[in-house]
């Protein structure tokens, strides 16, 4: 089997951490692997299959011999850095927001629009972590019953936001716990203890640019512009683990015992939807896991087609490391690359 050389850029940070573990975790079919971040990091050591990886510092020259390179070092990386990549022939797997809206890159979600991935696309966007995990619930979904809107609640751990900050909602628990006042540097306001309804900036229409990525991408992924969506986004005190309330209105109806039928079925997806037995996703029971979890699945009684679920998953992995990690292993499995 042919093996690649592949890059991982924002080796050091929290996304970049999982990219390395996932590509060991797969058996991805590495020939070389280039661990890539800022000067602050340059000479630090990475393990990767027992090995020591030498961290590098980002700079133009980096991506010769290259072939795959999985970007997580923040979207003025991205966009400066990917089309040197994607010149040396180099597939980009982009993690940042950079590229997602353009109508040249393809934003792909492998269980969804694989087909979107093409030889001549070299950068590829890994959409934003909180539509990544809807959209693989709503895809079969749509499939069945065409979705006419959807209105989601998201319940976002600290993790999206990095290592720093899941550093300081660590040490805010702790300095809470001694009695001392809580530090913020990442979040605005006291995340322990606490719920921020605010990711990302703030836009003129008042929403966050967190809740009009989801509008925008969930259309691009599920190639129907139809599809009417509206999203608050929320930051929670949980280190690893998205959760979100989702209410999807249906054009035919779709009963909730046919939805959880078709959801045990269908791909990436694990249904835990048990009520009887106190059976539903718990973020702390996905850390780690590459799949995404629904249950909570129940018919909205205030209209006539609809439904409400509880959709979880691991932000660091479907919502970022594994879904970049998948595309790369769809690329080889179509022969793109
Ligand atoms: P470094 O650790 O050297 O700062 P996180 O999202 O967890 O904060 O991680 C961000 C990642 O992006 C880190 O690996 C970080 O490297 C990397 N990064 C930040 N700025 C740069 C830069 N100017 N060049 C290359 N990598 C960068």
């Amino acid at each position: 089997m042919k093996k690649y050389n592949v890059a991982v850029v924002g080796a050091t940070g929290a996304v970049g951490n999982e990219m390395i573990k996932m590509l060991e975790e797969r058996d991805f079919p590495v020939a070389n692997l280039r661990l890539l971040a800022s000067s602050r990091s340059a000479g630090k050591k990475l393990k990767y299959k027992g090995q020591d990886v030498p961290v590098e510092e980002l700079n133009k020259d980096s991506f010769k011999g290259m072939e795959i390179a999985l970007f997580s070092a923040g979207a003025s990386i991205s966009k400066e850095y990917a089309p040197v990549a994607a010149r040396e022939g180099v597939f980009v797997i982009d993690n940042s927001s950079a590229w997602r809206m353009d109508k040249d890159v393809p934003l792909v979600v492998p269980e969804v629009n694989p087909h979107h991935l093409k030889k001549d696309k070299k950068i590829i966007a890994n959409p934003n972590c909180s539509t990544i995990q809807m959209v693989v619930v709503l895809k079969p979904i749509h499939d069945a019953a065409r979705i006419k809107r959807v209105v989601v609640s998201t319940y976002q751990a600290v993790s999206g936001a990095g290592h720093k900050a899941m550093v300081e909602l660590a040490e805010q628990v702790k300095s809470l716990a001694d009695g001392k006042p809580a530090e913020c540097k990442v979040f605005p306001y006291q995340i322990a203890y606490n719920v921020i309804p605010h990711i990302d900036i703030f836009l003129e229409n008042d929403y966050t640019k967190e809740e009009m990525k989801m509008v925008h991408e969930t259309k691009k992924i599920m190639g129907d512009d139809s599809i009417q969506l509206t999203a608050t986004t929320v930051r929670v005190p949980v280190m690893r683990g998205h959760s979100e309330s989702v209410n999807i209105e249906t054009e035919k109806h779709l009963s909730a015992a046919d939805a959880r039928k078709m959801l045990a079925q269908a791909p990436g997806v694990i249904l835990v939807d048990d009520p009887a037995n106190k059976k539903y996703p718990l973020a702390i029971d996905c850390e780690g896991k590459i799949d995404t979890f629904v249950g909570r699945v129940r018919q909205d009684e205030s209209i006539s087609n609809g439904l409400n679920v509880w959709i979880v998953s691991d932000n660091l992995l479907k919502g970022a490391a594994w879904n970049a990690v998948q595309i790369a292993e769809e690329l080889i499995k179509q022969k793109i690359v």
